[in-house]
């Protein structure tokens, strides 16, 4: 007989906890029943999985008894909360937070590029970040057939990656501006929440992703580097392939976009040869028909599971070294989808 799930979406009100609803609802797994967490502020809301009506529970420790699988996504401090008590419950647990990716006997997985991890699980998997995901998503098939030794990314990152009230935050902002009035006081989320300063985005550029650290770097752009290096080679300090960052927020609602400049080991490898290895990985597509005009763009990539990348192109300056263009929905690929992915790839290995 097969198996069928207890599931908890934890954060299920929010930008990406609705996807995961969605996601879960379209998913192979086999789901016996739905369990919807958040906080007292929208305990009581009415959601839909499938055709059913569901309502939305505040969060206690007890909200896991019985719970096979916990997909959450309500920030780190309520995953470092809960998470350890669903763990203590039986529960297996698929965090897109940032709250245990780089603890050592965690799997951080993007289920194309590194699912063994998965078997190495201790009650809880960790999901990427959104802009390291659909950048290894685009690498892995480079690194596997080519070798990878640098990468130099800039991030163009949507509003949504902050949550619902960024995108609140950047349409309030933005018909403030076409209407001639001052955006600054629409300014309360971006760059982040908990910092001092807050900075209009529309019709603007953020060059802040999360804190900034003294040296000199965002979070974002350390968790790309060491996101990066924890998924191809398994350890987040690993050297040999070298990663630097620069996160932006730009002012698009929803699917990141990032230029990548990077070098191969095998210098004879060709802008075709790119465009091979990556038409050929699951999930990726290929959009690169320059006569034509065809490159990804946020606005086609908003809905989709897959990862897009194009402009790929030779550095004629320096051997084995290119740039990429590559598009993705944070809130799918690089957030509920990768998450409900995780815990597909769990059931079919049996790993829940
Ligand atoms: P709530 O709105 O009830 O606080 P987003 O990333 O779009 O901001 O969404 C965050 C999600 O996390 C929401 O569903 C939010 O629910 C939930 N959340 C925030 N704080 C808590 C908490 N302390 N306990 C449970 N869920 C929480």
């Amino acid at each position: 007989m097969t198996k069928e799930y207890n599931v908890a979406i934890l954060g299920a009100t929010g930008a990406v906890g609705r996807r995961m609803i969605d996601q879960l609802a379209k998913s192979t797994i086999p789901v016996k029943s739905v369990k919807l967490l958040a906080s007292s502020r929208t305990a009581g809301t009415i959601l839909k999985f499938k055709d059913q009506e569901l309502t939305v529970e505040e969060t206690t420790p007890e909200s896991f008894d019985g719970i096979d699988l916990v997909l959450s996504s309500a920030g780190g401090s309520v995953s470092k909360k809960f998470l350890p008590e669903a763990v203590k419950r039986g529960a297996v647990c698929v965090d897109n937070t940032s709250a245990f990716r780089m603890e050592p006997d965690v799997p951080l997985v993007v289920p194309e590029v590194n699912p063994d991890a998965l078997k190495e699980h201790n009650g809880i998997i960790a999901n990427p970040n959104c802009s390291t995901i659909q950048m290894v998503m685009a690498l892995e098939p480079i690194r596997r057939k080519f070798g990878l030794k640098q990468i130099i990314v800039s991030t163009y990152q949507a509003a949504s990656g902050a949550g619902q009230a960024a995108i609140d935050e950047l349409k309030k902002e933005s018909q403030d501006y076409l209407e001639g009035k001052d955006m600054q006081e629409d300014a309360k989320i971006l760059p982040t929440k908990g910092d001092k300063k807050h900075y209009p985005l529309a019709f603007n550029l953020l060059p802040q992703i999360d804190v900034l650290e003294d040296s000199g770097y965002s979070h974002e752009e350390w968790k790309m580097i060491h996101e990066t290096k924890k998924i191809m080679l398994g350890d987040m300090n690993a050297k040999d392939i070298k990663v630097t960052a620069t996160c932006v927020r730009v002012p698009v609602p929803i699917a990141h976009g990032e230029s990548v400049y990077f070098t191969v080991e095998d210098e004879s490898v060709t802008a075709q040869d790119i465009m091979d290895a990556v038409a050929d990985f699951p999930g990726v597509v290929l959009e690169d028909d320059i006569k034509n005009q065809i490159y990804p763009q946020p606005i086609n990539a908003a809905g989709k599971r897959e990862t897009f990348v194009g402009r790929i192109r030779p550095d004629y300056e320096n051997k084995g070294a290119f740039n990429m263009w590559i598009v993705a929905d944070n809130l799918l690929k690089g957030a509920a989808w990768n998450t409900v992915e995780n815990a597909e790839y769990l059931v079919k290995m049996n790993l829940i």
